[in-house]
Formats: C-alpha cells, structure tokens, sequence
C-alpha cells in the first residue's frame, strides 16, 4: 500500500486514507467535524466523500475562486465556527483545490488558536503541490499567499477520484508542478519534455509528492533546499498577482509555466544551464498553455509586484535558477534588464 509518512503527519492514499481517517477519529474523540467546501467541491466532491467515510460533517461553503482567497472569506467561516460552537475539540476538513486547503489550514491554525484540520485535495494541484508542505495561508489585495502561517494538517488524502469532475484546464494547470518537480529532481524528466501534451498518472503523482515532501522535511520553513521548489515562481507569482484582479483569469500553473520559461532562460544566462534544454522546456510547455502577449507596461507592473515577493531579501530580486535538471541553485539575484530579456525568449 501506498503511503508518506512526513515528520509530523501521514499522507495516505484511496480507501487507505479514509481508513486512517476513520481510525484518527475514533481515536482522538472530536466534539464537532466541520468541512470545508467550495460551490464546485460542494456539487462534485461531498457526496462521494460522504459515502467513502459515512460522516455527517457540518457543512461550511464559500465561493469558489483565487479572488475569495481573502480576509472577508476567513471572517465569514470563522463567524460561522463561532456561531455553531466549534470548540478547540474541532476538526477541519478541507475539501477541494489549493484555495481550500491553503484557506482552510489558516482558518483551522488561528481559530481559538489553532484547530486540527486534514487536507483532502480534490485538484491535480492541490495533490502534488498545495495540500503537502504545511504552507497555509490567502492573499492580501494582489499581493499573493501576504498572509499565513506554517501549520501541519493531522492528515493528507490523496484519492485521485476527485480528478474525474475536472476539467482540462485545471488539469494542466496542476501538470505545471508536476513537470517542475520533474524539472529540479530530474526523475520522469526525459518521459516527458519530448511531448506535446500533458501525460501523468498515479506513479507520476506519487513521485511528484514524495519529492515534495521529502525537500519539506528537511527544511520547511523554506531557509535553503526548500527554496529549490520556487524555480519558475519568482516570475510566475508576479505574474499570477498581475492577473488576479483582470477579467481573464490566469490560473497558478498556467503562471508557473510562463515562470519556468522565463527562468529557464535567466538560467542559461546566470547558471550556465544548457540552452538547448531551455530551449525543450519552452516548447514542451508553449505546446501545453495558450500563449499570452505582454505589453510594455504589463511587464513594468509584473516587475514591481516581483519586488514585493516573500522570496526577495533586502529588495533585490531572487531567483531559485537551474544549474542543470535536477539541481538548483538558490538565491540568485537578477538584474531587471535579465528579466526583461527573459521576456522575450518566452514571446519569441
Ligand atoms: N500551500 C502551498 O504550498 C501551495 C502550493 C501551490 C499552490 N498553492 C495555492 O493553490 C491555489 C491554486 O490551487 P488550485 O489550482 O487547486 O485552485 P482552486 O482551489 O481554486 O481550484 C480550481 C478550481 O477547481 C474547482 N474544483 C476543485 N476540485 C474540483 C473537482 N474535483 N471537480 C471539479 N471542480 C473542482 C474549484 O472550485 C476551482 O474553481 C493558489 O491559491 C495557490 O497559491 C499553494
Ligand atoms: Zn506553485
């Protein structure tokens, strides 16, 4: 069977992970069960997790999308905690993507000073990216992820199930982490650079989650080999900020891609990294992701947002850049001009 065991908590996978639940419950004599939902979660994934648990959680809804990743939306669910008497004896489940769990792990950590909760990632993203590595947290105005906390869920479930209500395009944005965990650890990297389409499966996943949770557990709060996971990020944040509040959304992964592009290149010029394998990350992920123009003054927000970003130490801005596939190099700081540059090897 299946399973990851991190430095504090299980991922269990299918029916082993509502098994486990079922056991940590009866173990630790909860007073009330509270699920997190969104309208897509709510439509497309509770009742088939009702059925796999037999729980009669309460159910708390909020709208779904990046932009009710906020400040309003937390208030809203902690005043409902507060009005159905959740007690510190509560148990949060998130159900649903990298919103969910990210919204819902900071809600449970600073309700009455922390509840327990579990992660139950209902998107391809939020099963190799979001829902692992104890990152909780939601966004301020444009600035991304602005607030949060380091806070571990009792449990992770991965039931790949969840993925058949999904559609193509959140699909790939989610195939976005899994080629960039193939990318900096250099395993199913040649399976999968050459396509022109987006190919994963369970073993794929798995692998994309233990390489995630193994870099966590040797540095979660993110002071070195952690920081390997924000290669294309640095741009592809920027970018995603730059987009939120637009009427064409732009989704994480689909940001990402763009980032890793754009980072690819700044690699070949800082690193040393080979060209010719930039040059096959770009169009293995330009044959995945429709392309989108900048213009000059997109690029001048883009950059100063970049300047705003967590990864960045004393306002210069810095990069986790490619020295070759499976090996990173952390803390590189980059000149606006390189970025610019960068640009255009991604538009042209
Ligand atoms: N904590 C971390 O380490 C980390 C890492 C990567 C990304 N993130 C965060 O994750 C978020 C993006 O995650 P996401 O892409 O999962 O976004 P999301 O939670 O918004 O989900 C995407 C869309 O899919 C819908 N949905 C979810 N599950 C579904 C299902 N099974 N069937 C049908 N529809 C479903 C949602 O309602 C939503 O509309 C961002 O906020 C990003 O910052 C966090
Ligand atoms: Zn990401």
């Amino acid at each position: 069977m299946k399973k990851i065991t991190t430095n504090s908590y299980e991922i269990r996978f299918s029916n082993d992970g509502y098994d486990y639940l079922n056991s940590l419950l009866s173990k630790k004599s909860y007073s009330k069960l509270f699920v997190i939902v969104d309208e897509n979660t709510d439509k497309y994934c509770l009742e088939y997790f009702k059925s796999k648990t037999s729980l009669k959680p309460n159910v708390l809804k909020i709208k779904s999308g990046e932009k009710y990743k906020n400040l309003e939306t937390c208030k809203e669910v902690w005043n409902n905690l507060t009005e159905m008497d959740a007690d510190r004896m509560t148990l949060i489940i998130n159900l649903g993507g990298g919103v969910i769990t990210d919204m819902g792990g900071f809600i449970a950590s600073t309700f009455k000073r922390g509840l327990d909760f579990i992660n139950i990632p209902t998107t391809l993203l939020s099963m190799v990216d979001a829902s692992i590595g104890s990152k909780t947290g939601i966004n301020l105005n444009l600035l991304k992820n602005q607030i949060g906390l380091f806070s571990d869920p009792q449990l992770v479930i991965i039931d790949t199930n969840y993925l058949k209500t999904l559609n193509k395009r959140e699909i790939k944005s989610g195939y976005a982490e899994i080629i960039k965990h193939c990318i900096i650890s250099n395993s199913f990297f040649d399976d999968l650079i050459d396509r022109s389409s987006i190919h994963y499966n369970e073993d794929i996943i798995y692998n994309s989650i233990q390489l995630k949770n193994k870099i966590v557990s040797m540095d979660k709060l993110e002071n070195n080999i952690r920081k390997n996971l924000n290669f294309g990020h640095t741009i592809g944040h920027a970018i995603e900020s730059f987009y939120l509040n637009k009427e064409d959304k732009l989704l994480h992964g689909e940001a990402i891609s763009i980032g890793m592009i754009c980072e690819s290149f700044i690699s070949y010029k800082k690193t040393n990294f080979s060209l010719e394998i930039a040059n096959k990350i770009k169009t293995h992920l330009n044959s995945i992701y429709p392309k989108i123009n900048f213009n000059k003054n997109d690029l001048k927000e883009i950059l100063s947002l970049m300047k705003y970003d967590k990864k960045n130490y004393l306002n210069n801005i810095r990069f986790s850049l490619l020295k070759e596939v499976g090996k990173v190099e952390i803390d590189v700081e980059i000149d606006e001009k390189l970025i610019m540059d960068s640009f255009d090897f991604y538009s042209n």
